[in-house]
């Protein structure tokens, strides 16, 4: 298994957001998540990403145990095994496009950045706009920089929050067409977070989060 989660709680004060959650992602795999707004979606996205502890409960990646891992080893794996991708882009505005997807690795100083960089502003159609910046783009532009940027150190795991939540119709397709091809190309997981069913129509397998805990869809 990439991700085990057993029993997670979370709560915020005295109210239990999550209420023990069971969740097992395989390699590969593309699990959607979906549910009512404010049932607690991003927060456990938060968790599986290693951005936020459970309460309660165990949750390994790749057999290592992340309620337990300390901070530095957490942004450790945020920068080499998790991606991650946001609603807002959180594209990096003083960088260019190029740049953008250059940061993680040159993190973590790998060989190779300018053609892993380029492979992947071509595999997401954004080749001749490498040297724009992020506020010369749209929102399907920055979404796919965004994409690129989050899969350059070939993470095992893609995190995605709403991934389409701001974009037009058309975009958000090409954005979760984007999104199905290259966790498929490059053999990394996704566990996409959506209202839509369209969305979650990219994933093999689909789960709801309802009163803190989550169950499968026939
Ligand atoms: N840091 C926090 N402190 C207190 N309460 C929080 C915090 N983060 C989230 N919550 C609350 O926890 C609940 C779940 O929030 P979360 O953002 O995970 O929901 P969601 O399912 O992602 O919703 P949406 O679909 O609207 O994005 C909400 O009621 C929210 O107000
Ligand atoms: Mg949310």
């Amino acid at each position: 298994m990439l991700l085990q989660a057993r029993g997670i709680v979370k709560r915020y004060g005295t109210r239990t957001v999550l209420g023990g959650v069971d969740l097992a992602v395989r390699p590969g795999e593309r699990v959607a998540l979906l549910g009512p707004s404010g049932c607690g979606k991003s927060t456990l996205l938060n968790l599986l990403g290693g951005m936020d502890r459970p309460d309660a409960g165990s949750l390994s990646f790749q057999g290592e145990d992340l309620a337990l891992a300390r901070p530095a080893r957490l942004a450790e794996l945020r920068r080499e095994k998790i991606g991650t991708i946001f609603q807002f882009f959180h594209l990096i505005p003083s960088l260019t496009a190029r740049e953008n997807v250059e940061l993680p690795l040159r993190l973590l100083r790998r060989p190779g950045i300018r053609g892993r960089a380029q492979g992947l502003l071509d595999a997401v159609g954004m080749a001749s706009r490498s040297e724009a910046w992020p506020a010369e783009l749209s929102g399907g532009e920055m979404q796919r920089i965004a994409v690129a940027r989050a899969l350059a150190a070939a993470p095992a795991l893609l995190l995605a929050d709403e991934p389409t939540g701001n974009l037009d119709r058309e975009s958000g397709e090409a954005v979760l067409a984007l999104l199905s091809s290259l966790s498929e190309r490059e053999g990394a997981a996704l566990v996409l977070v959506t209202h839509s069913e369209t969305a979650a129509a990219i994933c093999h397998r689909r789960l709801r989060l309802f009163d803190g805990r989550l169950q499968g869809e026939p």
